[in-house]
């Protein structure tokens, strides 16, 4: 059994940097480890907070459970054929890691999805997705441990019923599911994807017939750091509301009040909007309250520069949440999982 810690300071495990103290914490390293853990948990009465990297978690309080740290560390190549290879990833590892592990090996595939915070096996539970391309594109199965049967488990795509930012693991699965590892299938030869318009906007001055996955991986890099504030440096959760999808007559009459409204297309009845644009023309953009923050370069996104409580940071989102009802008569919905 890994070493059980008490009353363990949670805010460098949460990249929102939110003071909090776990009552019960433990770093799993080895899933052989886990049942114990569970035992314990259960025997106990203790909620379980599965933590992987914390970048999509806000902790209102102290957690008066168990915090399971998944520590699973390793990647291996367990099939190929002409066109793919199939790479198992523990739950553990580092997803922007794991990007530059496949760029060095030219198993292209990841190259959009650079530089995002937090850990594989959180990857597939909001279906990660940005600048055109979204988990599932390069998702093969997972393997997790069912926490009220014992039993392991594989998940293939269509039983992870993915959406946009979502998956099983938020509403059947939520609380129910440990994912130990990813199975990814890549590419042995670059399938570019360039036409998310600020990528596009980026990558201009090359020719597309020269473009290389690597120089697509540069590209999402600057336009992340440009607009992103690193989490190490201004603690935050990337997008804290995600881009809500709302019906056509109620876009189009958006559309007539607000001809700039940023929008891409979901099917014949509906359409997702840009809730950054909502929130920086309703005026958020840079504002702050007390040591939180809306982030000047991208409204979507609260920051935590002053390491305030939880509950400030969701007393901002609350607030914007109102302003975005009144004014559009849009419910934003927040990305990140709420304790
Ligand atoms: N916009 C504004 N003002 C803002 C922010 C955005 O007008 O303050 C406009 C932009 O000008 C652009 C449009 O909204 O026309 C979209 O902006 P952006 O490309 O920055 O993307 P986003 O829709 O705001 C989503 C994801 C991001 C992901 C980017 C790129 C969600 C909730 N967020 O943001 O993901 O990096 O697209 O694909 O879907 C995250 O999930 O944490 C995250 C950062």
């Amino acid at each position: 059994m890994s070493e059980l810690q008490t009353d363990v300071d949670l805010q460098p495990h949460n990249t929102l940097a939110v003071p909090a103290r776990a009552r019960f914490y433990a770093r799993v390293t080895d899933a052989a480890q886990l049942p114990e853990w569970l035992e314990f948990a259960q025997a106990n009465s203790l909620p379980l907070l599965l933590l992987g990297g914390g970048s999509n978690l806000v902790l209102r309080e102290d957690f008066d459970g168990l915090v399971i740290h998944i520590g699973l560390h390793g990647r291996e190549k367990i099939s190929e054929d002409r066109e793919h290879v199939w790479l198992k990833v523990a739950a553990g590892e580092n997803w922007h890691k794991l990007v530059e592990y496949t760029l060095e090996h030219q198993y292209w595939g990841l190259e959009n999805l650079s530089l995002i915070p937090g850990s594989v096996g959180a990857a597939p539970i909001q279906n990660i997705g940005a600048y055109g391309v979204e988990l599932q594109d390069v998702f093969e199965s997972l393997e997790a441990l069912d926490l009220v049967t014992g039993e392991r488990m594989q998940f293939d795509k269509d039983d992870c019923a993915f959406g946009y930012r979502d998956s099983l693991f938020k509403h059947e699965g939520r609380d129910r599911y440990l994912i130990t590892s990813v199975t990814f299938k890549l590419f042995k030869q670059p399938h570019l994807k360039i036409s998310y318009p600020s990528l596009r906007e980026e990558l201009k001055a090359i020719p597309v017939s020269e473009l290389t996955p690597v120089e697509v991986s540069q590209a999402v890099c600057r336009i992340r750091r440009s607009k992103l504030p690193d989490p190490a440096r201004i603690p935050n959760v990337g997008s804290f509301f995600k881009n809500p999808v709302i019906g056509l007559t109620q876009f189009l009459e958006l559309q007539i009040l607000h001809p700039g409204l940023v929008s891409y297309p979901v099917d014949a009845r509906h359409v997702k909007v840009a809730a950054g644009w909502l929130i920086e023309r309703a005026g958020w953009k840079g504002a702050s309250r007390g040591p939180v923050a809306v982030h000047s370069e991208q409204a979507l996104v609260l920051t935590n520069p002053g390491h305030a409580m939880g509950a400030e940071v969701l007393a901002l989102a609350e607030e914007i949440r109102h302003s975005i009802a009144s004014e559009y008569g849009i419910d934003l919905e927040p990305e990140p999982r709420v304790y």
